[in-house]
């Protein structure tokens, strides 16, 4: 039987990087309302943030049945996949990795690095991309047909939930409100299942008309309500991967405020978003509330 510990140990995890800080911005200034971030962009330089989180019992699982060969899909700029790629190097694991859209002419950081690491990499049409969303289990299609252990899109699966529960477990800070970015909503999900019913969960969506994603959610939590968590679907700029002038120089203003990076697909939209809500009188007095840092750092290149 695998043990994560070591498993860990292995990969370079260190959850005590993970810490928490105050953010100093000046719509903070005389609002009331008290302001932490969750560093768990700093678990680990690549497996950063939710990425391991999500990935962490998905793969002890993998191991404990036996499996030598990973199987995952993403964009070309996945932090999903080249976190993956990253740990089938490391723990000497098949990988391979279905991208959307065609093979470009020249690698990005991204594919660069999961070739580096020796992910198969296999370029599919964006209408087989979607078709491929439909595989949740680990067995289903994908797995058989590239004979190995399938992880759905973003590592969204059940397992996914008890390693963003972690999250929660390592907050010794008291909160009301803990914030984070949201994609495929698993990490949130985890989130919520893991407070305490007298504290809430708020995402904000990455990517415009994510509708899909509080069903999603709904649907990993096995509940109809939202009785602690909710989604603002108000600051995605435009949609996934989209950017602004006005978000990246709020990002520019943040980071001379705060020693602490960010990206602009996630964490970048998810504080803008938290900061326009305090500004606008959204939180009582007092409120305190936890952001927590994603990570997904590498897609700054
Ligand atoms: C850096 C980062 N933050 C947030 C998310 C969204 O996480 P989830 O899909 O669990 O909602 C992702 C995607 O997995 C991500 O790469």
């Amino acid at each position: 039987m695998p043990d994560i510990l070591e498993i860990e140990s292995e990969l370079g995890i260190n959850t005590k990087a993970a810490i928490i800080e105050s953010i100093e911005h000046p719509i903070l200034d005389h609002s009331g309302i008290h302001l932490h971030i969750k560093r768990d962009d700093l678990l680990h330089p690549i497996i950063s943030g939710n990425k391991w989180r999500k990935l962490k019992y998905t793969l002890l699982y993998a191991l404990t049945k036996g499996h030598e060969h990973l199987i995952s899909m993403g964009g070309p700029y996945s932090n999903h996949l080249h976190a993956l790629a990253y740990i089938g190097h490391k723990l000497n694991l098949k990988t391979t990795g279905l991208i959307r859209g065609e093979q470009p002419t020249v690698d990005n950081y991204t594919l660069a690095d999961m070739k580096k690491w020796g992910m198969n990499l296999k370029f599919i049409t964006r209408g087989a991309f979607r078709d491929l969303r439909k595989y949740r289990n680990h067995d289903a299609e994908p797995a058989k047909k590239y004979n190995g252990f399938w992880i759905a899109e973003g590592g969204a699966c059940h397992d996914a939930l008890c390693g963003t529960a972690e999250i929660v477990k390592e907050i010794e800070l008291d909160f009301d409100t803990l914030t984070l970015a949201c994609g495929t909503g698993t990490t949130l999900a985890g989130i919520a299942r893991t407070i305490p019913a007298s504290k809430k969960v708020l995402g904000f969506s990455a990517l415009k008309g994510g509708g899909f994603l509080e069903n999603n959610i709904k649907k990993l939590l096995h509940m109809k309500g939202m009785p602690n968590w909710s989604v603002n679907f108000d600051y995605h700029f435009g949609g996934f991967a989209k950017t602004t002038d006005e978000l990246t120089s709020f990002i520019e203003v943040f980071q001379s405020h705060n020693n602490i990076p960010l990206e602009r697909l996630y964490n970048g939209k998810m504080l803008y978003g938290l900061l326009d809500l305090i500004k606008n009188d959204r939180f009582k007095k007092n409120h305190k509330v936890i952001a927590i840092h994603t990570g997904g750092l590498q897609g700054n290149r």
